[in-house]
């Protein structure tokens, strides 16, 4: 007789996600040969051993550098294709994607090549994967405000597209004030607001992204467990924090996943999610970071069924939707 079939992975929404973080190695080497682009790296071996990180700038450095492989709107079109095929397989139902438009319009990328591309599997996706979908478009916050509103500008024939805006890239030194116009833009606009804050910045960021920005939800927020009337401040408002625990590991935001603050995040109180932020780059997607936080923190089935549907309370869905996934 056949072995017991693995147990089918929790039905759950993705909302850290950023689609040019799923780009695997193989893939980037078929992109690199189809559009004729050479890589610094000879075989996907090479490439594989370039993928440890010492903290989020020597991640950035490579996830930046293999862009380079993104050029038509097939490509962006096959790469979040490729992503919703693995996400249905890790139980994905719903999920929230992040795109960085500044990265791709500084190579030469048109804007609408990067979101028509995106936009054609998000639409195939319901019929084709099974999965909903929302688009966050992200400003990079190592550069410059005035960039971020120029971006914002470009992408308004756009925004039928765009549920929400993020903020991402290298933290330290670039807090979420930078950005207060171009989030008051967006939300007169009517767009969702989300931002990277207390990754490998402060409290303090946290702090601003909820009070300037006005954000919906925090991307990461797991150094706001340092800030006790922080903690409260989310507790109270049951403002969603976007947690990814391989992403932690693997840019030494947390030394080991067994020191992960997640537990005491949810005894806090907190509406915590669990998320894959850069699987091709940190070793795995949505529920494998479930099943890593599950053997790492000993959490037992019902602490798994609380974070998948903190996933679903989380997402940017209407209420009938949400209510059909509670
Ligand atoms: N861009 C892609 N992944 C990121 C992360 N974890 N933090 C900040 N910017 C990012
Ligand atoms: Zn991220």
């Amino acid at each position: 007789s056949s072995p017991p079939a693995a147990p089918a992975p929790l039905p759950k929404a993705e909302l850290h996600l950023h689609i040019e973080g799923t780009l695997e190695p193989e893939l980037a080497f078929t992109l690199a040969e189809r559009n004729g682009v050479t890589l610094p790296y000879a075989t996907r071996d090479e490439l594989r051993s370039a993928y440890s990180f010492s903290d989020l700038q020597s991640f950035l450095n490579l996830y930046y550098a293999l862009m380079a492989v993104l050029r038509t709107e097939d490509d962006f079109h096959d790469l979040a294709d490729a992503y919703l095929t693995r996400a249905r397989a890790q139980g994905v139902r719903h999920a929230e994607i992040f795109f960085d438009p500044q990265a791709h319009t500084a190579r030469g990328v048109p804007l609408a090549t990067v979101i028509n591309g995106l936009a054609r599997a998000l639409d195939a996706a319901p019929e084709r994967h099974g999965i909903t979908t929302r688009l966050i478009m992200c400003f990079l916050r190592d550069e410059s405000a005035e960039s971020a509103l120029a971006t914002f500008e470009a992408a308004r024939p756009h925004l039928d597209r765009i549920t929400a805006v993020g903020l991402d890239s290298a933290e330290v030194g670039h807090p979420p004030s930078k950005f207060r116009e171009v989030y008051a833009l967006a939300r007169e606009a009517g767009l969702k607001c989300v931002a990277h804050a207390g990754e490998e910045g402060p409290p303090a960021y946290v702090w601003e992204a909820l009070d300037i920005l006005g954000v919906d939800r925090i991307d990461h927020g797991v150094r706001s467990m340092e800030d006790e009337r922080l903690v409260a401040r989310l507790a109270a408002e049951q403002l969603p924090l976007t947690v990814c625990p391989l992403s932690n590991v693997r840019l030494r935001v947390i030394d080991d996943l067994a020191d992960h603050p997640l537990p005491a995040m949810l005894d806090a109180g907190l509406l915590v999610t669990v998320n894959s932020d850069d699987p091709a780059y940190f070793g795995g997607y949505a529920d494998d970071n479930f099943t890593a936080v599950r053997d790492a923190l000993h959490l037992d089935d019902a602490t798994l069924r609380t974070l998948a549907r903190n996933s679903f309370r989380a997402a940017f869905l209407d209420e009938a939707t949400r209510e059909k996934y509670l």
